[in-house]
């Protein structure tokens, strides 16, 4: 029995994610909470022959907690993509004035009705937010970090779809590592390891560069293609639903490892050789092996393996990476 929630289950991301998680076989019960319109997208899903049950909830005036307390009760995943989108010549940080407030007060309904829950957080900017909910979740006294996970997945689908358009191959032909945090130059594809080295080094400098480029700015295609009217929503309902989708699969016992921007605590393994290597940062994405717990071991070797033009790169994300923690743990701390 597996319970699912999604904080925002109205919205772009929210209505998609949904859709797929009600055809996941591991999931039983789907709670979608949302500000608005949670009932009708709750009453549409709920048509659907899977045997998984959904809920729908919506507060009924600005002061009850009541109706996000109920959807997140007993919750075993709670995936939050509530919060406004970026529109043209907006960065992701400039929403955090708005974002920073509703992912801090449902981290506080996490940790009173669902305190045990994976928590996955799609809400920009996720540099920050991330650290804003494991400053929430300690005040609490709840904080899991093998259970927290910043969703930087459509950074990888991204960087195989990119490359397979360059090199003229098929994105399945990749898994592609991309680490450091989610926005602009935080955001490193490993091109020069793995599936990708071949096809990789036999691009030009310039092309290498610009589809580096392309991996680290491909939500701005997205921003400015909608003109106005949000962001990615369907790829990040599909990236979203990997990462959930994995956890679930290792929760079942399976072997699998994906990035996720976590909390570089020493209680995981091997988080405390890979904030060494990323001078002291607490917040990193990186390749991580999930188990039934969450976050069983990073996978911080990689950072020994990266080309030298990859160093650069990992150099300018950590100098950006720390003020954006800062900023949310200030926030969540005031
Ligand atoms: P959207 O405006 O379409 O949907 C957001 C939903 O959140 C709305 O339905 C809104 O009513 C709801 N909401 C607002 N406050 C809430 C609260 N307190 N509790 C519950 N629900 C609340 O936006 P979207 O396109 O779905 O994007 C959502 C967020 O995801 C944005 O911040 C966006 O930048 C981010 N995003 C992240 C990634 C990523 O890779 N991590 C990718 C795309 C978008
Ligand atoms: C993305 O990468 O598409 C998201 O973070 C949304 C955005 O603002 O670009």
């Amino acid at each position: 029995m597996v319970k699912v929630a999604v904080c925002g289950a109205a919205g772009g991301i929210g209505q998609p994610l949904s859709l797929l998680l009600k055809i996941n076989k591991n999931v039983s019960e789907l709670s979608l909470f949302d500000v608005v319109n949670a009932p009708g997208v709750g009453a549409d899903l709920s048509h659907i022959n899977t045997n998984s049950k959904t809920a729908a909830f919506v507060p009924s005036s600005k002061e009850d907690k009541e109706a996000v307390g109920k959807a997140l009760q007993g919750a075993d995943l709670v995936i939050i993509p509530a919060g406004v989108p970026r529109k043209p010549g907006m960065t992701r940080d400039d929403l955090f004035n708005i974002n920073a407030g509703i992912v801090k007060s449902l981290a506080e309904a996490i940790a009173d009705h669902a305190p045990k829950a994976f928590v996955l957080i799609i809400s920009n900017p996720v540099n920050s937010t991330v650290p804003i909910v494991a400053e929430t979740l300690k005040a609490k006294g709840v904080y899991e970090p093998k259970r927290l996970f910043g969703v930087t997945t459509l950074d990888i689908v991204r960087a195989n779809t990119f490359i397979a358009q360059a090199a003229g191959t098929s994105p399945s032909d990749y898994n592609v590592n991309v680490i450091g945090g989610h926005s602009g130059e935080t955001i490193v594809p490993l091109y020069s390891l793995g599936s990708s080295k071949k096809d990789f080094d036999a691009l030009s400098a310039e092309q290498q560069k610009e589809l580096i480029h392309r991996v680290q700015f491909g939500g701005d295609e997205v921003v400015q293609a909608k003109a106005g009217t949000g962001s990615a929503t369907l790829s990040m309902a599909y990236a979203g639903y990997r990462l959930a989708e994995s956890i679930l699969e290792a929760v079942s016992g399976k072997d699998v490892t994906e990035c996720t921007y976590l909390n570089l605590d020493s209680s995981i393994k091997g988080a405390a050789e890979a904030k060494k290597l990323v001078k002291d940062l607490d917040f990193f994405s990186l390749p991580v092996k999930l188990g039934k717990n969450g976050i069983e071991e990073v996978k911080y070797d990689i950072l020994n393996q990266v080309s030298d033009n990859e160093k650069k790169l990992i150099d300018v994300a950590i100098g950006q990476l720390q003020g954006n923690i800062e900023k949310g743990i200030q926030f969540a701390t005031k």
